[in-house]
């Protein structure tokens, strides 16, 4: 897509609601404790703040992690019979929460009410020792929400409520440098009504959109817009499964995430070759396409930095739009169903999101269907 075109996109986005990028990203899981040695361990996050029975929570644990501008929450209920449990027990490990970091949360709340969003939580300040943050939040597609998060002089290690984590194992950071865009899956035929949803609730613009002849395979296919903030700094593209000859891989997310929620998340780096290189040393799985995707891939892309053999090596896919070009890689499912992954991104101009990988992609990921039986 044209340059022009894409800044007259985003010219229409009308800004009543400025966000300064993502604050946090929330998951509901199974055994906090765990996944947050998982998300240090494995993808290079060091511990940041703590809620628990030690901070006088006896509800939830939350553990915090962070590398460079990324912050993860995992939290697990401390006992049976609570709405995190049931959240957990009906979809398993998941995104609850993609919290949006404002200069003012009552009002980014109260704009988008007005415009028809579902309340999540009413504005509320929150204090302790080290200041003071305010938070709202409003409904999105199936259970996740969007918590607007007002930070002025506060100089806790996270939230009000929360502790510094302090630990002596803090593995090499990997160069994560924070997140490019999140995407959710959702039904048939929902994909316009969430898209209308950030448009006319939240004010955001829609700059891309693919359909099913640009996201088929033989059997399987997927619609896809990408809806931008103003600014352009929070992305959220939104699948819907199209009809294909078989379960396409948003059909099989749905199947198994028992409802809409978020397919990915997808952080940038800086060093795609190094980040995935220190990835796969530490055991995380990543989608493989096969040897004949580098056959053709000078020819599709054009020149580039990198050496194609050390791409090849690790697996890492390229695309190329009008403005530059980007590498991307995609990881297996990071819990048991096959569910919730993370994309690894580095942009070298390019604005868009792979489209040009889409196809071999989902091979790939038919491939791994197969193998689970459920295509
Ligand atoms: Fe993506």
């Amino acid at each position: 897509m044209e340059n022009q075109q894409i800044k007259k996109m985003y010219e229409q986005a009308e800004d009543f609601m400025p966000l300064n990028g993502t604050d946090y990203v929330e998951l509901y899981v199974s055994n906090a404790r765990q996944a947050a040695h998982f998300y240090k361990s494995a993808m290079g996050f060091h511990s940041l703040a703590f809620s628990g029975l030690e901070t006088g929570n006896k509800e939830f644990e939350s553990y915090v992690v962070v590398q460079n501008k990324i912050r993860l929450v995992l939290s697990s209920p401390l006992r049976s019979g609570t709405e995190m449990g049931r959240h957990i027990d009906k979809h398993g490990d998941g995104v609850k929460v993609v919290a949006l970091w404002v200069d003012d949360a009552a009002s980014a709340y109260h704009e988008a009410v007005k415009r028809g969003a579902k309340s999540y939580m009413e504005p509320r300040v929150e204090e302790d020792a080290f200041g003071q943050v305010v938070r709202s939040g409003i409904h999105a597609y199936g259970e996740v929400v969007h918590i607007f998060v007002e930070r002025k002089d506060y100089n806790g290690p996270f939230l009000p409520g929360y502790q510094a984590w302090e630990t002596i194992y803090n593995p090499e950071p990997i160069g994560l440098e924070y997140i490019d865009h999140m995407v959710g899956n959702v039904g048939h035929n929902q994909m316009n009504k969430w898209v209308d949803f950030y448009k006319n609730v939240m004010g955001f613009a829609q700059i891309l959109s693919f359909d099913d002849k640009d996201i088929s395979t033989k059997y399987t296919a997927l619609m896809s817009k990408v809806m931008s903030s103003g600014n352009g700094r929070v992305k959220f593209p939104i699948n819907e499964p199209a009809d294909g000859l078989k379960k396409s891989q948003v059909e099989e997310y749905l199947d198994f995430y028992e409802g809409e929620g978020v397919q990915h998340i997808a952080v940038a780096t800086n060093n795609i070759i190094d980040t995935v290189t220190k990835l796969r040393e530490r055991g995380v799985l990543f989608l493989e396409v096969p040897d004949s995707y580098y056959d053709s891939l000078t020819e599709r892309v054009g020149k580039i930095e990198e050496e194609l053999e050390t791409l090849k090596n690790l697996r890492i896919l390229v695309d190329r739009d009008d403005e530059g070009y980007l590498l991307q890689l995609f990881s297996k499912p990071v819990q048991s169903r096959p569910t919730l992954f993370f994309e690894i991104i580095q942009r070298k101009g390019a604005t868009s999101f792979g489209k040009g990988n889409f196809k071999a992609l989902f091979e790939a990921l038919e491939r791994e269907q197969e193998l689970r039986g459920t295509l």
